[in-house]
């Protein structure tokens, strides 16, 4: 699975050549924490010597867990992005404790199954190499994995991220993360803070494609006379079926018509007004996001996710010696 493309050796000598560029001090200290979302420090097959079946111990726990709950895939991917935009790809989100990310009202729905996939999956390559790998690789591994689970393509995953130790509830909100209710500017401005762009931001919500979203995530497009006129009007009749008003907010509906599949029907279901948050079905009313909802409706999509996955698997990225390699995934050493 992991790709042999970048030597450690040609690695570092990447990052000391972008880290001169940049002209950060690496002469001194090459190991320094890059939180700048640039690539240094991370490589394919960062584990190839020191632990070569990492990417395979993990693949095959979190097989496990899939077969036995498929929430696993849209909950362990969901947990890769609220990783990386709230203080990077760190695992900072898998911290336990009262005021840690975890704890924060919009991360109450990510799915303790999948926590519990990403403990196993930790567990299992800490038996092959304890200490080796860090935690916040596991969760890029597993959120390739799940995709691929799900019927999707995998990629290869830039590794050699280390472990945070700062978590702080406060973080996990906006406008680190985007709300459903957000149409295209204010999102762009959210994914623009993290460096992404315009594309990265249509092709990533196509992680929609698979999993559920609770009804008072949206239904404040049911409650208005008329009803938001972005939705198609047979659509709106069957979720205002679903979401019966009122306190019915609990109640979870599929995020796009075939909802255990990783496909690019999310575009399909958007291009015929079947978006169901309006951060989805807005991706179609502006001019700088409307194409890529056209141009992922095919296969290409399966190969774009995995690229734009590599893209936001960067940000901020602790490498070198910088954070550290934690023991149990939900506790710092
Ligand atoms: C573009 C802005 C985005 C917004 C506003 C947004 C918002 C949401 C909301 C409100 C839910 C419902 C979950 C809940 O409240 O329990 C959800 C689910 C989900 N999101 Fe997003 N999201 C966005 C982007 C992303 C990205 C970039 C990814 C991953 C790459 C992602 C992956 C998921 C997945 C897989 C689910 C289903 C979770 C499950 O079924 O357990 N989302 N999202
Ligand atoms: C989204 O809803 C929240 C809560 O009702 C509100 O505070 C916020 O202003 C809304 N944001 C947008 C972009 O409409």
């Amino acid at each position: 699975m992991a790709s042999a493309k970048y030597p450690t050796s040609r690695a570092a000598l990447w990052s000391l050549l972008i880290a001169l560029v940049l002209g950060v001090s690496s002469l001194t200290a090459p190991a320094a924490a890059t939180r700048t979302g640039a690539t240094a420090g991370l490589s394919c097959g960062f584990y190839r010597h020191s632990c070569p079946d990492a990417e395979n111990i993990v693949y095959n726990s979190m097989q496990q867990s899939y077969n036995q709950n498929k929430v696993v895939a849209p909950g362990v991917l969901r947990i890769a992005f609220h990783d990386c935009f709230v203080r990077g790809c760190d695992a900072s989100v898998l911290l336990l404790g009262p005021d840690t990310e975890r704890s924060a009202l919009f991360n109450k729905g990510l799915q303790a199954a999948a926590f519990d996939a990403l403990d196993a999956a930790k567990i299992a390559v800490d038996k092959a190499c304890p200490g080796v790998v860090s935690a916040a690789d596991v969760i890029q591994f597993a959120a390739r994995d799940s995709v691929k689970l799900a019927g999707g393509l995998g990629w290869d995953v830039p590794a050699g991220r280390r472990d945070g130790r700062v978590s702080r509830i406060e973080e996990a909100s906006t406008p680190n993360l985007p709300t459903p209710n957000m149409t295209v500017p204010d999102l762009l401005e959210v994914f623009a803070r993290k460096g992404l762009s315009a594309n990265d931001l249509v092709v990533l919500s196509g992680a929609h494609t698979i999993g559920h979203a609770p009804c008072l995530t949206f239904d404040n497009r049911l409650q208005t006379s008329p009803v938001d006129p972005t939705l198609a009007p047979s659509f709106a009749a069957q979720l205002k079926k679903q979401c019966p008003a009122p306190n019915n907010g609990a109640t979870q509906v599929d995020l796009d018509s075939t909802a255990m599949t990783f496909d690019p029907q999310y575009y399909k279901d958007i291009a015929r007004g079947r978006g169901l948050l309006t951060s989805d079905q807005s991706l179609l009313a502006d001019g700088r996001t409307k194409r890529a909802v056209y141009s992922n409706r095919g296969t290409e999509f399966y190969t774009n996710f995995g690229k734009a996955m590599v893209t936001m698997s960067k940000i901020e990225v602790l490498t070198g010696s910088a954070g550290e390699i934690r023991r149990h995934i939900a506790y710092v050493n």
